[in-house]
């Protein structure tokens, strides 16, 4: 059994959402999944020990929040090179925006570029918040978390 942590930034509780189906999901793949919210995680060393990391966060005027970039130098530090890494988020403007101009799409790119973490096939989940009412939605977030795991082994 592999471990997996799912931290995420959430203001208003969708991103908290999409993080718990996509935990969801991971423990259907038969692994050990730890969900916590970035800002009760103070230490690098809280981010030693687990075999896969998915980050999420919601998009902040095509940008990503300030404490999930905090969260993410603080990431650098805990060496995850060579770990799998995945993001997700949610937004709510879709005109005439392209999902790599989202949060989950940047920090795919810092796992990638800067932890030199190895990006997971699937990508970035981002989702319209609108989505995440729906079944089409949560499947979107646990079918996420499964691959994920699957991809972990056993
Ligand atoms: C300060 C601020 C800036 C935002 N900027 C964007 C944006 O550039 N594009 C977008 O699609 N949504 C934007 N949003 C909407 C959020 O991304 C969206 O509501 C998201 O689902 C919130 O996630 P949360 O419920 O996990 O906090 C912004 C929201 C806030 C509060």
């Amino acid at each position: 059994m592999k471990k997996v942590l799912v931290a995420y930034f959430s203001a208003a509780g969708t991103t908290r959402q999409m993080a718990e189906f996509i935990a969801e999901g991971a423990r259907f793949s038969g692994q050990q999944v730890s969900t916590r919210n970035i800002e009760d995680i103070r230490d690098a060393s809280e981010l030693a020990g687990y075999d896969g990391y998915i980050f999420g966060s919601p998009t902040y005027s095509l940008d990503l929040p300030g404490p999930m970039k905090t969260f993410l130098l603080l990431a650098e530090k805990a060496r995850l090179g060579g770990k799998l890494g995945g993001a997700f988020g949610s937004y709510t403007h879709d005109v005439g925006y392209q999902h790599d101009a989202h949060a989950p799409a940047i920090i795919m790119e810092t796992l990638q570029s800067s932890a030199k973490m190895i990006p997971f096939e699937l990508g970035a989940l981002t989702l319209n918040e609108e989505l995440l009412k729906t079944k089409e939605g949560l499947k979107a977030c646990q079918d996420y978390g499964r691959v994920f795991g699957e991809t972990l082994g056993e």
